[in-house]
């Protein structure tokens, strides 16, 4: 097993880590991410990396806590991208898809949970988190040129630790150990992570051919499901994804579009 180190995760070569920080212990990874990505006198590059061991305060969608103790990847990336605006929330599945690829090419069968949660047989082995920072315009001319806001892309991967661990009561988890029934080399999962996240943000111009691969890869359609809007409970069948992402659900008062939030899998008793 090789701990990475700033000098092997740089030797990579991903356009995804061309600046490396590792810390042993930190609040959070993508609290230290979105820091040096706004730090006012020298904001951090696209591909800026910050890796931890531990982590005391991390955050999960919806403001949750991240239990992070030893032998997980906990990761943020600060990723510059010129995007359309209306195209940033794809890299939250674009980044899915990647994860999920990599988990494969080890042999975790993992399936996406709208949006990007990656389960194995309804487990929790990753959770991935997406923040843009709101967009001030980029300007096309004149002014003086900077650099895309930047979208900071969390990843915290359930490795080399049990499931107990984690301390988790509100939902099941898994881990890798847990699945394959020995450790990861954490340099090899995070090479995998990287060349897969790569390949996937790099056609986020394409994005029919990412949703393709996010059906091939989900464990949400066809589901009866129950998800919270607007401080209402809505239930129904996930039929199928929009053009741009966006979880089609049909209730019994029409199809309705869901853009966030968390969905939650109706078993058959549950259903009304
Ligand atoms: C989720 O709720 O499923 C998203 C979890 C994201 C956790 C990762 S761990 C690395 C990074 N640092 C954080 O504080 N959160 C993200």
């Amino acid at each position: 097993m090789t701990a990475p180190s700033v000098e092997s995760i740089k030797s990579l070569r991903s356009p995804l880590a061309q600046t490396v920080e590792i810390h042993d212990t930190i609040s959070s990874t993508q609290e230290r991410a979105k820091t040096l990505a706004r730090d006012g006198e020298s904001p951090v590059p696209h591909g800026t990396l910050v890796l931890a061991g531990i982590q005391t305060g991390g955050r999960g969608r919806l403001g949750r806590q991240w239990g992070s103790p030893e032998g997980g990847l906990w990761m943020s990336i600060v990723l510059r991208m010129e995007l359309e605006a209306s195209h940033a929330p794809r890299i939250t599945q674009a980044a899915a898809v990647g994860v999920a690829k990599a988990l494969w090419e080890i042999g975790v069968e993992a399936r996406i949970k709208w949006p990007n949660d990656l389960l194995v047989d309804g487990k929790k082995i990753c959770g991935i988190l997406a923040e843009s920072s709101a967009g001030q315009k980029i300007p096309s001319s004149g002014g003086i040129p900077r650099e895309p806001d930047p979208t900071i892309l969390g990843i915290g991967l359930n490795a080399n630790l049990n499931p107990e661990d984690l301390k988790v009561t509100a939902r099941e988890v898994t881990t890798i150990r847990s699945e394959l029934g020995h450790d990861i080399d954490p340099m090899e999962i995070l090479r995998r992570i990287l060349n897969n996240l790569d390949t996937e943000l790099s056609r986020l111009e394409d994005f029919a051919a990412i949703l393709q691969d996010w059906r091939a890869l989900n464990c949400t359609l066809g589901e009866r499901v129950r998800v919270q809007r607007s401080g209402e409970s809505l239930e129904g069948r996930a039929t199928d994804l929009t053009p741009e992402g966006a979880l089609i659900l049909e209730t019994t008062k029409g199809v309705v579009e869901i853009f966030e939030g968390e969905i939650e899998r109706i078993h058959q008793s549950q259903s009304s």
